[in-house]
């Protein structure tokens, strides 16, 4: 085996414009998913994390972002799908990646790029990443066998496999991890020297502990690099043996890896070879936990070896299981998004995989949790709130009431609430509550904890009803004059609540945000997160909302739903206590 001297290029730089601050620019992704099948919800998932990220980057103004999603098509998987579809390749690909924008935009995913790894684009960005590699040693011939797994596209070594038996009883080596069957292979490949990045690895995520998040996932990638083998990778396969895939530039007798040519995806995007200057290596992937070695062990040493810095951020998220098993085509449980939007709405199966999908731990789907969240916190908590905060019989002029500060005084000391005001001690706890909502939020979504923002959320919405629960503004006199300063105060303290619910939910239901700010004659230039005060009135600010005739749109913002399976009722017939509007 010759191996050329390896030249690690000189360190990499980071781009300039990639620094904090405002302005900063931010390469978001999802992986390219595998064109072999339909999407599902384990698909869904990964593009809504990257897409509630992207959006709520867009809202607080945070400087140019990009959301690049796609399909990879090429490799051994691929070319056996096709011809057990009886189809070609081509045909299957185009076909599959056509299901996936769909359902990708049908999830309201804002992506702003979609890369198909069989684009002449990706195909001269791989080419010249190969002869990058090649021209600086990284790459060399030699004879490799190995057990290869089909499904991950990868060898395994020993340590992960395991005995069992085939469907015809004959003993076969299996997968530890996933289960699939691999297989002998042996073949003359170019080998990528990955044993000599365990240094720079372990030096570049050592200098950066935000690398990778969340932390525990950070903590396995640093263990493989201190404790497991780094053996030189595998990064070509016989063209005899896989026609489907990008050749090795100058040997037409192999074929380009099928990782390295998807991973290549996050710089073709960019427009690398020539512009991606500009943004890289201001990336954030947004990985599911069975492709992290792909993402933050081979995808930077490769980078590095090809003088380019590693990305920014690897956010790591664990799998969804369907009533405690596997999701798997053959025990026939696999989510079809398609008909999980239909049925509970495209912004409540975004609220919920984004409300119950803890990234450290797999998540167990199943259609009576997903109802009862819907139902609870969005059809009755925050429906139920507007409902009854705009409702004709409370509020006849239908505009945003106005705020007494004779009846809400501002204190300094919560404890003296029942001073000369209204307002009770829990009052000015929601107001405090409410008020850090905003930074909190953004902490939870920097963090890569969106479930925990959502949580967050819907905590307040509780404390919100409370208040409007509490002091019944249904029962006040509104012919006396002090009766009717109060009413108007609660209604109008219910109002800017909601109006910070909808503005912070709007990464996540950007449909019924929508709606809800609407109903608030919320305009579209004052939805942005960057400048969302909270009742300015309570602190003598000017509140521009006050006296604003309320939108038109007095429909339901979120229908009742019903298990799956039973007859749906038309949303407009539905009206439970909470979620009726008052009379
Ligand atoms: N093609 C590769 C990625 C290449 S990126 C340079 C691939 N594709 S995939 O279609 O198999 O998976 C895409 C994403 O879906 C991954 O993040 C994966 O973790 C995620 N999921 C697949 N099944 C999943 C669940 N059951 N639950 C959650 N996410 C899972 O890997």
């Amino acid at each position: 085996m010759l191996r050329p001297p390896l030249r690690l290029p000189c360190p990499p730089r980071r781009a300039a414009s990639t620094g904090p601050g405002p302005g900063r620019r931010l390469l978001l992704s999802t992986p390219i998913f595998y064109a072999n099948g339909p999407p599902h919800i384990g698909h869904l998932y990964s593009a809504l994390l990257a897409d509630a990220l992207h959006r709520h980057r867009g809202l607080r103004g945070a400087g140019p972002g990009r959301l690049s999603t796609g399909t990879d098509e090429h490799g051994l998987k691929i070319q056996q799908a096709a011809a057990a579809a009886g189809t070609s390749p081509p045909e299957l690909c185009e076909r599959v990646s056509g299901l996936f924008r769909q359902a990708l935009t049908r999830a309201a995913v804002s992506f702003t790029d979609f890369v198909r790894t069989s684009e002449p684009r990706h195909r001269r960005a791989v080419c010249h990443f190969w002869g990058v590699l090649r021209d600086g040693g990284a790459l060399y011939k030699g004879r490799y066998e190995g057990w290869y797994c089909t499904p991950e596209e990868c060898f395994l070594p020993e340590s992960q496999l395991a005995e069992r038996r085939d469907a015809q009883g004959r003993p076969c080596k299996v997968s530890l991890e996933t289960g699939h069957q691999v297989h002998w292979t042996k073949e003359e490949n170019y080998m990528f020297r990955l044993s000599a990045f365990r240094g720079p690895l372990r030096d570049w995520l050592r200098d950066n502990p935000q690398a990778i998040a969340p932390e525990p996932f950070y903590r396995r990638v640093l263990r493989w690099l201190e404790e497991e083998d780094l053996p030189d990778l595998s990064v070509s396969r016989e063209r005899s043996r896989l026609p489907w895939g990008i050749p090795v530039p100058n040997d037409p007798t192999q074929t380009i890896y099928v990782w390295v040519d998807a991973l290549v995806n996050y710089l073709s995007v960019v427009g690398y070879p020539e512009g991606h200057g500009q943004w890289w290596p201001a990336a954030c992937h947004v990985v599911g936990k069975d492709i992290l070695k792909f993402h933050a062990v081979y995808w930077p040493a490769l980078l590095m070896a090809a003088g380019l810095a590693p990305p920014e951020r690897i956010l790591v998220h664990s799998h969804w299981t369907v009533r405690g098993q596997k999701m798997s085509k053959s025990l026939g449980n696999v989510v079809d998004p398609a008909a999980s939007m239909e049925h509970y709405t495209v912004d409540g199966f975004r609220y919920f995989l984004l409300r119950q999908g803890v990234p450290e731990r797999d998540c167990d789907y199943y259609e009576e949790k997903v109802v009862k969240l819907l139902n609870a916190e969005l059809a009755d908590a925050l429906g139920g709130l507007l409902n009854r905060s705009t409702a004709p019989s409370i509020n006849p002029s239908n505009t945003y009431p106005s705020f007494s500060q004779a009846c809400f005084p501002k204190l300094l000391d919560h404890r003296e609430a029942n001073g000369p005001g209204r307002a009770c001690a829990e009052d000015y706890e929601l107001v405090a509550s409410v008020a850090s909502l905003p930074l909190e939020v953004a902490a939870y979504f920097e963090g890569f904890q969106i479930y925990k923002a959502l949580e967050r959320v819907a905590l307040c919405v509780r404390q919100s009803n409370g208040f409007f629960q509490r002091h019944k503004p249904w029962k006040l006199d509104r012919a006396d004059p002090g009766e009717q300063r109060w009413l108007d105060t609660i209604l109008h303290v219910t109002l800017e609540c909601l109006r910070v619910y909808g503005t912070l939910l709007q990464p996540v239901t950007p449909h019924a945000a929508h709606r809800l700010l609407s109903r608030l004659a919320v305009g579209p230039e004052e939805r942005g997160l960057s400048a969302l005060t909270f009742l300015p009135r309570y602190h003598g600010d000017p509140c521009p909302f006050e006296g604003r005739q309320l939108g038109p749109d007095t429909g339901l913002l979120f229908p009742r739903l019903e298990m799956p399976g039973r007859p749906r009722v038309d949303p407009r017939e539905l009206r439970s206590p909470t979620n009726g509007r008052c009379k």
